[in-house]
């Protein structure tokens, strides 16, 4: 789940900005709406009749559904006089009746769009643009032949967008089992990276242009540009495909173009060093260059490298607790969730400082707010730094509320909560403390929170559970007794009822 919140974080922030309201927009529109309407009691029936179908599973009330209701209906207007017509759908997953529905196709956030083939059989992530006429293009690349032929020069420029991946397979001729092999790639990485076969090399841009194949020819906005393959078992080829497609430094900025690539580095399962620079930085190159050394230096021992330009990345700055006065500077986050931080750093310090990090010489950091000088409310104040000995050294029976501030759960329970702190104040055993979750690490693999509130109970002697009941004052004083260590002398929360 973590790495969900991430990728969001980075790239929502764009989107969030000029949300409005769609209303105006798709009024003056004639009336007849192109998209398709689907429930859970017509779905299956409607989707079988159909070879190819694009299925966007929506809530009403989610702000990104809304900006793409007029660009799916225009989408859906242009794609109704293709040849042959393709249907858009929307299912509003939010609807009691249609929740089995979304979670066959295992719908976790909103929007989500599907690509369904043959009747559903085949299902595939949408990874296109959400923007009317990207939404068309894209659509209208997925609904034709997985790989397209290159026959001209004309075809091979309109084909290779020097800021995408592209993969062209080079064959003699289109038959025979490495060609089908290709195709079966093609097929199963299509929703990624635009695929295309030739018989004449010399129609491509970059690579040996006598070759006759089979050769597959992958083409890429960075690095080494391309990359030539003769490998057409199915798996090896695509697992050679996604390897080649990860850039020795991934670039975080405002060009969506950069994006795919971002997802893919929050999924890789290496640990991630980011650096944050301001592009604009007289000393950008440089920073560039050195980084791109140390990325080098460890490729292939389970670290990767992003670059992110500060200007893109409040949503970052704000997950990892970063200043911007720190910039420039790197952070590592591991695997297991742990953050080690070098800020203020200079393009020099770069290699040094990895190395110390990998020779385990760093400090993990946590982010936290300041520990409260006074901290005399009935509710205490957790913060990262004084977690540990406030909940786990100080042999009191804890109740910790986890919030975040901008939560309306969280402001009705604030009021409860400090009567249920009042009716404990003269029992030293028990403490109710909250924490601004979104301001302090939480111990990593200790806490589940997936939502805010979220209550836990930890007992003086250290069992720890999370509060699922009724959150009116009597309910969470009755939580707290029953689960409270019995050794606790007395109850006087309880005597007070
Ligand atoms: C499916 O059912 C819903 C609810 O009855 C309806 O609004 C929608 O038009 C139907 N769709 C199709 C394609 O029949
Ligand atoms: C084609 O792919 C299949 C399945 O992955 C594999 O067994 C076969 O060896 C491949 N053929 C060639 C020529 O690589």
């Amino acid at each position: 789940m973590a790495i969900r919140v991430w990728i969001s974080l980075f790239l929502c922030v764009f989107a969030l900005l000029g949300s409005e309201s769609y209303a105006s927009e798709s009024e003056d529109t004639q009336s007849k709406e192109f998209v398709v309407t689907l429930d859970h009691s017509n779905f299956s029936d409607f989707v079988g009749r159909h070879k190819f179908i694009v299925v966007e599973f929506y809530a009403p009330w989610c702000g990104h559904c809304k900006k793409l209701v007029p660009e799916y209906e225009k989408a859906a207007q242009i794609l109704s006089q293709n040849d042959p017509p393709v249907v858009l759908a929307k299912v509003d997953a939010s609807e009691e009746q249609n929740k089995v529905l979304a979670s066959e196709f295992d719908i976790k956030g909103f929007p989500t769009l599907k690509i369904l083939r043959y009747g559903g059989s085949v299902v595939q992530d949408y990874k296109g643009p959400r923007e009317a006429d990207g939404i068309v293009s894209y659509v209208k690349k997925q609904s034709g032949p997985a790989s397209a032929e290159i026959k001209s020069s004309k075809d091979a420029e309109d084909f290779i967008d020097v800021n995408k991946i592209i993969i062209v397979g080079v064959f003699p001729e289109f038959s025979g089992e490495k060609f089908e092999n290709f195709t079966a790639v093609a097929e199963r990485l299509r929703a990624d990276y635009d695929f295309g076969h030739t018989s004449d090399a010399k129609l491509l841009p970059r690579g040996d242009s006598s070759v006759s194949g089979p050769v597959v020819r992958l083409f890429k906005p960075f690095d080494e540009l391309f990359v030539d393959f003769q490998e057409f078992d199915v798996d090896a080829l695509a697992k050679l495909v996604e390897e080649a497609t990860i850039p020795t430094v991934t670039v975080y900025n405002k060009d969506p173009n950069n994006h795919p690539f971002v997802v893919k580095f929050f999924n890789s399962p290496n640990a991630k060093a980011m650096l944050f620079v301001n592009f604009n930085n007289d000393l950008f190159d440089s920073f560039k260059s050195k980084y791109h050394e140390v990325a080098e230096q460890y490729k292939g021992n389970d670290i990767s490298f992003l670059i992110g330009d500060v200007e893109a990345s409040q949503g970052a700055f704000q997950y990892f607790g970063l200043k911007e006065d720190q910039t420039p500077l790197i952070i590592i986050q591991t695997n297991d969730g742990e953050k080690y931080l070098k800020p203020n750093v200079e393009p020099d310090h770069i290699a040094s400082w990895v190395k110390d990090f990998k020779d385990g010489k760093v400090k993990p950091f946590k982010k936290s707010e300041p520990i409260p000088e006074v901290n005399s409310e009935p509710v205490k104040v957790l913060v990262a730094d004084n977690f540990q000995d406030m909940v786990f050294n100080s042999g009191k029976n804890v109740l910790i509320e986890f919030y975040a501030p901008w939560c309306g759960h969280c402001k009705q329970l604030a009021p409860i909560l400090d009567e249920v702190a009042v009716s404990f104040e003269s029992d030293a055993d028990v403490m109710i403390a909250k924490i601004d979750a979104t301001a302090n690490d939480i111990p990593q693999g200790t806490f589940e929170v997936q939502g805010y509130p979220t209550l836990y109970f930890k007992s003086a002697s250290g069992k720890l559970l999370q509060h699922q009941g009724g959150r009116t004052k009597e309910d969470i004083i009755d939580f707290i007794q029953e689960n409270r260590d019995k050794a606790a002398e007395q109850a006087p929360g309880k005597d007070e009822l």
